[in-house]
């Protein structure tokens, strides 16, 4: 049962839609002061009455029936009591009976959201500016399913540019199969490295760089092998991080995939009168709209990456017809995201504002920052590997009898690096700390996962119980039962604003209400049987919840810890 919903349904107010009211209305700090409450502060210009007037007339306008126990006016709001029973009874039976599907809808209804995440570049590497993208557009994957839309997820791979031309011209002059083949990405980034190096003191492997680059384009059979090669190589690398992440794509079409689709874009652009030549470019001005003009072509011909983002837009539309278009990319790059959109809305393409840049934060070790071309580079594989290291002496450190600890260590580890770049708003700057995200008791997934293993050692002792009777409730049950009930609309918050912190600050917020509960409470030891039924009921269904939860941001729990 939605309470707000009901709530909602019970009040009117002129001028204001069911809608409105069910937005405004939240949940007070504590509980002392009701369950619900809606200010009234927003309906004093409309109703041309102080909040608190409002307030008091509302209180006495709305009976209280079998589900509201007691509505009062305070300060401007309007204070709703719910019977408590009725409550926790709707609330674990819905959690009980759903299961793994507790907090999914079908408010999607089968609509297509393209979710363009990770994109990584071929030959660079995988490292830690690409954690966010990955697992933020991960989360977005499964959250968007599990509300009944139907995810596409796209890796919008960076494999075309002069580099690759670069590379050929590195690895015919350096390079050697056996090395490259066994180093994977390490070994072409070395490679790379080291053409920048040289080509300092000789400029023509610059010139000999690019023929090759063109080469690849012109389809040259040994240059477009040796690209497939080191794509293939990429690929193979990183599905290792992917496998570890529990992260999926259902295309890779990336950017050289739209090398014959551009033409095209060209050809509309110009048909509409909107490129313009400037110093031998050709771009659109977007003088108007308070932005450097969008380069589309330059002096030599060649595309860019807004040319290639704009013919990859509309492959997508006409391919999936999408309801959203989301592209999970870092905030550096807010320009060429409104840039592009904005060119689409100026060639009449009305879907352009379906078109969705989720922008979010840098993430930084604490040892400092990187740079592709010099080498000193933090690659995401040896942070994780680093994270299930440290987790595993902790773990042996603080059980050491503990049964298939590796398996355990790496279900923390990787979590901790997931929920790391998870659980502040995206947009925030992170700089990631081991110890912070390994904290047992932070606000960290390992935290989280420690609660489950007592959650699951309570109920392996108990029994999982789903048949119960109320007793008479303590303030712990309540607040943990209230906060449960929120998943729901939490999971549907956090597609709205493509915020999966909003998750991940749940399961925080039950396990600690669970915590205090367990610690506050007896479970296994109460004296009366339907206390403790009920008390494993709700153990049960915080269980669930909190699989629930972390299952949408791709972290396993494990059993025992
Ligand atoms: N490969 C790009 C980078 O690493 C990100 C691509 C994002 N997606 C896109 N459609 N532009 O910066």
């Amino acid at each position: 049962m939605d309470y707000k919903k009901y709530i909602a349904e019970k009040i009117s107010v002129e001028g204001v839609t069911a809608d409105e009211l069910y937005d405004l209305i939240a949940l007070p700090p504590n509980l002392e002061m009701g369950d619900y409450a809606l200010p009234c502060f927003k309906f004093a210009k409309i109703l041309r009455k102080s909040p608190v007037m409002i307030a008091e007339a509302l209180s006495k306008e709305i009976a209280t029936d079998e589900v509201i126990s007691e509505v009062s006016a305070v300060n401007g709001y309007l204070n709703f009591k719910i019977n408590k029973s009725g409550f926790v009874r709707g609330t674990l039976d819905k959690i009980l009976s759903e299961k793994d599907g507790f907090g999914a809808s079908d408010e999607g209804n089968g609509r297509t959201v393209c979710i363009d995440y990770s994109s990584i570049n071929i030959a660079k590497p995988f490292h830690i500016g690409h954690l966010s993208t990955t697992v933020l557009g991960g989360a977005l994957y499964r959250i968007f399913n599990f509300l009944g839309y139907k995810a596409v997820g796209i890796n919008h791979l960076g494999d075309y540019g002069t580099q690759f031309g670069k590379l050929i011209s590195a690895y015919k002059r350096w390079g050697d199969k056996d090395t490259i083949e066994k180093g994977g990405i390490r070994a072409l980034n070395e490679l790379y490295v080291k053409f920048h190096q040289e080509a300092e003191t000789h400029p023509e492997y610059d010139d000999e760089a690019r023929a090759y680059f063109k080469k690849i384009e012109q389809g040259d059979e040994e240059c477009q092998a040796l690209f497939h090669w080191f794509k293939e190589l990429t690929l193979k690398d990183v599905q290792k991080i992917y496998d570890m992440l529990d992260i999926r794509f259902d295309s890779y079409n990336g950017e050289s995939f739209y090398s014959d689709k551009m033409q095209p874009v060209v050809d509309e652009l110009t048909e509409k009168g909107l490129l313009v030549e400037s110093r031998g470019a050709q771009v659109v001005d977007l003088e108007e709209y308070n932005m450097p003009p969008c380069i589309i072509l330059k002096s030599d011909g060649s595309s860019l990456y807004a040319t290639r983002d704009m013919a990859a837009a509309m492959y997508r539309k006409t391919t999936y017809d999408f309801y959203k278009c989301l592209y999970v990319v870092a905030y550096q790059q807010n320009l060429h995201f409104k840039q592009f959109f904005k060119v689409l809305e100026m060639m009449g393409k009305d879907w352009s504002k379906d078109l969705v840049h989720v922008a979010y934060g840098m993430v930084s070790l604490e040892e400092g920052t990187m740079s592709t071309r010099k080498g000193n580079v933090v690659f995401l594989e040896d942070v994780i590997n680093k994270c299930i290291e440290k987790a595993y002496t902790i773990i042996d450190e603080k059980n050491p009898e503990l049964e298939e600890k590796m398996d355990v260590a790496q279900k923390v580890g990787v979590g901790a690096v997931i929920f790391g770049a998870l659980y502040n708003n995206k947009i925030k700057d992170i700089v990631f700390s081991y110890d912070k995200v390994l904290t047992f008791d932070g606000e960290t997934s390992v935290y989280v996962q420690y609660t489950c293993a007592r959650a699951n050692s309570i109920l392996q002792k108990g029994g999982a119980v789903t048949e119960y009777d109320i007793p008479e409730l303590c303030a712990q049950e309540i607040e943990l039962v209230k906060a449960l009930a929120t998943f729901p609309e939490t999971v549907k918050a956090a597609a709205e604003k493509y915020e999966p912190s909003f998750i991940a600050r749940f399961a925080v917020d039950v396990a600690q209400k669970f915590n205090k509960f367990y610690f506050d409470c007896k479970i296994l030891a109460a004296e009366d049987e339907k206390v403790k039924n009920f008390r494993l009921a709700l153990t049960n269904a915080t269980l669930q919840s909190l699989k629930n939860a972390f299952g949408l941001l791709g972290i396993g729990i494990p059993d025992k810890m």
